[in-house]
């Protein structure tokens, strides 16, 4: 089968790369020349593991060709995926201008019987919207899917490969046996509803996992007050069934591009049906407020940071991935300089802080960028573990102490050993744990 994918960022590259890998003829399809150019040598714009060992063999095999044209593109094509972004504004209202002009593209060049399936996350109901405005372009019967993505970066490769569900929003059986059958050879259930309940089921999927997330971290607040240690909550409450171990640690909130994206959008919603006051709000606020409160207590803790190093582990959002969208560190940084803090070392394995929005920050100087921990590290008064990359938590943290230095460690991911941080004599810090209280 001929498929289109439109949209080359880490959903639709992925998604290009594993139709060719399933052994059909896919376009990656993007309107930055750039881009296509690079992705056509085999050149990723952002880093995904085992993704540019994909995307060099659809290209080796050709069956997977970047291209910025429609016109050659779509008339081909039986399948047509659009994965590209739909940001939304501080409101929360979503801006759905990338996926109309995709559809528009894609109406004028679109064959008969071919499908269009929606990626993006879009608001539930768009979908009489879409098909109104491509219908005004063609002649041709729009056949309207949505497939919303589960996967998460870091893993999208192989969670594109092994989905948990492949969810189709089609009233069309006509249309859901074909993508069923295109899906099929993935091995995860599949199943049929409507376009709204697919867009809404990706939106309560995330706003889910984002309140878990946040509810483990009110917790977490609280057991700081009353003795209790997280870890041995969260141990005591998984053995529920109903409840489990999994996609709970505390630490500084959720980030990425997608959970504070949709719990915000979530939040707008709510409000337009009238619904003043609601849960995703309060999920939202506390989310945003969550890295000053909690730095603003590390500060009472340690005493003071004016006129000190600090080094700064991680810049991405989170492990294997070099995207930096509502990262940590962007909140962090800024909020250790403007407590006065003379010197920042920051190290990733992936990111460079000059492609960071960080970058065109006035106070740039007073940051660093180090080639390894150890350096980072090296003679710190302060170390905040902000991102688990395993290099980062693995790292022997006893080496680098500074014997003429009161140093303190932030665990902002609650990875490390707090007794053998402490033996090694630094004042270990951790979000929710004991340790935190007795030490103090
Ligand atoms: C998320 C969802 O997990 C995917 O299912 C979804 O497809 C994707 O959004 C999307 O809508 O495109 P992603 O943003 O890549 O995936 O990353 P996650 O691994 O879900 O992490 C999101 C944030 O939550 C990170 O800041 C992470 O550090 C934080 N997190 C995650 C926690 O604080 N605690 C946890 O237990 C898990």
């Amino acid at each position: 089968m001929t498929i289109t994918v439109i949209g080359t960022g880490f959903v639709g590259v992925v998604t290009a790369g594993v139709f060719a890998e399933l052994g059909h003829q896919v376009y990656g399809l993007d309107v930055d020349q750039k881009k296509i150019a690079s992705l056509n040598q085999g050149d990723l714009p952002f880093f995904e593991p085992e993704l540019k060992e994909l995307v060099l063999a659809g290209l080796q095999t050709k069956r997977l060709q970047f291209t910025t044209d429609y016109q050659v593109a779509i008339p081909d094509s039986q399948v047509i995926f659009v994965c590209v972004g739909t940001p939304s504004a501080d409101s929360g209202a979503v801006d759905l201008t990338y996926v109309e002009s995709a559809l528009l593209e894609v109406a004028k060049y679109l064959k008969p019987e071919a499908i269009v399936v929606v990626k993006s996350t879009v608001p539930p109901g768009s979908f009489d919207h879409f098909a109104k405005i491509m219908q005004e372009v063609t002649k041709v019967p729009v056949a309207l899917a949505s497939a919303p993505e589960f996967l998460r970066e870091g893993s999208a490769v192989s969670e594109t490969r092994h989905p948990s569900r492949v969810v189709i929003g089609t009233t069309d059986d006509r249309v859901f046996t074909i993508l069923r059958n295109l899906h099929q050879p993935l091995g995860a259930p599949i199943l049929q509803i409507s376009p709204a309940s697919a867009q809404m089921g990706k939106y309560a999927a995330n706003a889910y996992l984002a309140t878990r997330i946040t509810f483990i971290n009110q917790i977490a607040d609280l057991c700081q007050h009353n003795g209790a240690d997280i870890e041995e909550v969260i141990k005591s409450m998984g053995f529920d069934p109903r409840i489990g171990n999994h996609f709970w640690y505390p630490g500084l909130g959720y980030g990425g591009s997608c959970f504070p994206k949709d719990v915000k959008e979530l939040a707008y919603f709510s409000r337009t049906v009238g619904y003043g006051d609601n849960w995703f709000n309060s999920m939202q606020e506390y989310n945003e407020g969550r890295i000053t409160r909690i730095l603003d207590d590390v500060l009472v803790k340690v005493g003071r940071v004016d006129g000190q190093k600090i080094a700064v582990l991680g810049l991405s959002f989170k492990p294997n991935t070099d995207d930096t969208r509502e990262a940590p560190a962007l909140k962090v940084i800024p909020y250790l300089l403007q407590k006065g803090v003379a010197q920042i070392q920051v190290y990733d394995p992936q990111v460079q802080l000059s492609r960071t929005p960080f970058a065109n920050h006035s106070e740039i100087d007073q940051v660093n960028q180090s080639t390894n921990i150890a350096q980072a590290c090296q003679d710190a008064d302060g170390i905040i573990l902000l991102i688990e990359w395993p290099e980062i938590v693995e790292f022997e943290y006893s080496q680098i102490r500074n014997k003429s230095k009161n140093q303190w460690l932030l665990d902002a991911r609650n990875q490390l050993d707090p007794q053998a941080l402490s033996d090694a004599g630094f004042q270990y810090l951790s979000i929710g744990r004991t340790w935190n209280k007795s030490h103090e």
